[in-house]
């Protein structure tokens, strides 16, 4: 061969080094028609026992013998429901309370929908309807800790309910606290253009405050309060203890400070223990995070709470005057110490399964799209893994995020105690999460009992990310789902 000859042939081959890789890794990212997201992935047993085979047992890739399917775990299919709400979603023109019009979703003609509430132990029945929703809609119980086939995620735990079609959901209200739900079909476009509401568990013997009200937020264009903007009365009268339930239903985490001492009563739904006055600092709202706040009304004015710099609930007497915004604390209130420390109802000190869900960010292909994607663990979406426990484990997961940005990350179906950050022990309240803010450079660690049997999402909250892949499941042995996710289905969670 001439010299030419021979470079060409090296050019030739350097140039199928580079393309063979790249066309595999893109065709082998390009996802099914349909699939199941069991398939997906690999299973990940966080060093536990691998469960026996026989026993519903399933590596991903490997949907086997019959389990439990999704579709026997719902909930109480029996008895007069104590609560009974019928939610209609539609599409098109969104009337802002504020007057405002925007192009989105509704639930019932509003945008939130209506306040779904409850107490303690109700059997909660939600006739839900799609009348226009063009791509389906569901509703997903953001923080209760409902029966798996009860949570309302298309592809996972239920088909998308087309419109004209309708679904009930049925399930005890157990644990009382600040809640929302929203479509999890298309959530990048259903939950930003709308289509969410709030939900209350009240306790069985109510609350100690006096007045309470439910502020949801949420940023249509501009940040609105109950589909309110600027500043939002709530009526109570001097000496009056308010009970705030703030919903943060945005992509982004969204800080709340107020002009006199306020305590933090719960996060995420649950009370925090020994909760004091808060001065001169601001609590982060991790998107689809709660927190119940309380304030005192003042002898003459209001108080006034900041939820971000737009807008403001007023807390005072019919009419009264709109005090003057307070200036945003430099500081921000560590959860991580706050309020006293209380027993755990587990042992997390010898848990069963440990897993890490490391966040990062590389360059590669999803469904065929090259990108620089969120990682876990080093994998891009759907090479992710399944992290699988059995019912009963005590499980500890460690949240690492190296990605340049911050995470809302959200488990479907259980609450976990915050155990650490950074490897600083919680010194506080024991801090129940469903939803936690992983900001770049943090690394987190909290456990859970893994005591919902079910195939369960586990992604972050701030929604576009989710939607480009920052999702994995967790999955118990012996449980499987018959729905599928693609556009052969009709299901896309995300
Ligand atoms: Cu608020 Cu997976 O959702
Ligand atoms: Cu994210």
């Amino acid at each position: 061969m001439t010299r030419r000859r021979i470079s060409a042939v090296v050019a030739v081959l350097a140039t199928l080094a580079i393309v063979v890789p790249l066309t595999w890794m893109w065709w082998s990212s390009r996802m099914p028609d349909a699939y199941n997201v069991m398939d997906m992935g690999y299973a990940d047993y966080g060093g536990g026992p691998r469960p026996a085979e026989g026993h519903g047992s399933h590596g991903a890739g490997a949907t086997t013998d019959a389990g439990v399917s999704v579709e026997d775990l719902r909930g109480e299919p029996e008895g007069a429901p104590d609560v009974r709400v019928e939610l209609v979603a539609a599409e098109g023109t969104v009337s802002l309370p504020s007057g405002r019009t925007v192009d989105g979703f509704t639930v019932n003609g509003t945008s939130p929908g209506p306040v779904v509430e409850a107490t303690a132990g109700d059997l909660v029945e939600v006739r839900f309807r799609n009348e226009s929703v063009a791509d389906g809609a569901t509703l997903h119980w953001h923080g209760v800790d409902v029966p798996n086939g009860e949570d309302g995620v298309a592809g996972v735990t239920q088909d998308a309910v087309m419109p004209g079609e309708e679904f009930v959901y049925r399930f005890v209200a157990e644990d009382p606290g600040t809640y929302w739900y929203h479509s999890h079909q298309v959530s990048h476009e259903q939950v930003v253009k709308g289509l969410f509401g709030a939900l209350v568990v009240q306790p069985r013997d109510g609350v100690d405050q006096d007045v309470e009200a439910v502020a949801v937020t949420h940023t249509f264009g501009d940040r609105t309060l109950n589909g309110l903007e600027g500043d939002v009365p709530v009526v109570a009268e001097p000496g009056d203890t308010v009970r705030l339930r703030v919903v943060n239903t945005d992509n982004a985490l969204v800080e709340l400070w107020a002009d006199a001492p306020y305590r933090v009563l719960a996060i995420d739904g649950f009370d925090l223990t020994g909760p004091t006055p808060v001065e001169d600092q601001a609590l982060t709202l991790t998107a689809g995070a709660r927190a119940d706040l309380e304030v005192t009304v003042p002898d003459t004015g209001a108080v006034r709470v900041q939820v971000g710099g737009a807008t403001s609930l007023v807390v005072g007497p019919d009419g009264v005057d709109v005090p003057p915004a307070p200036e945003q604390p430099e500081s921000d209130l560590d959860l991580l110490t706050y309020g006293t420390p209380a027993g755990l109802p587990f042992d997390v000190t010898d848990p069963d399964r440990r897993f890490d869900y490391a966040i990062g960010r590389r360059p590669g292909f999803v469904n065929g799209r090259p990108g620089l994607w969120w990682s876990i663990n080093g994998r891009l979406f759907p090479d992710v893994p399944m992290f699988v426990v059995e019912e009963g484990d005590v499980a500890v997961f460690r949240i690492e995020n190296d990605s340049g940005e911050s995470h809302p990350m959200h488990l479907h179906g259980h609450h976990a105690v915050v155990l650490s950050r950074n490897g600083e022990a919680s010194t506080g309240s024991p801090w129940w999460v469903d939803s936690l803010e992983v900001a770049s450079g943090d690394e987190y660690e909290i456990a859970f009992v893994a005591d919902n049997p079910g195939v369960w999402m586990d992604h972050c909250h701030n929604l576009p990310h989710a939607k480009e892949g920052l999702v994995a499941h967790l999955m118990y042995a012996g449980v499987t789902t018959p729905y599928e996710i693609g556009p052969d289905t009709g299901n896309t969670p995300e």
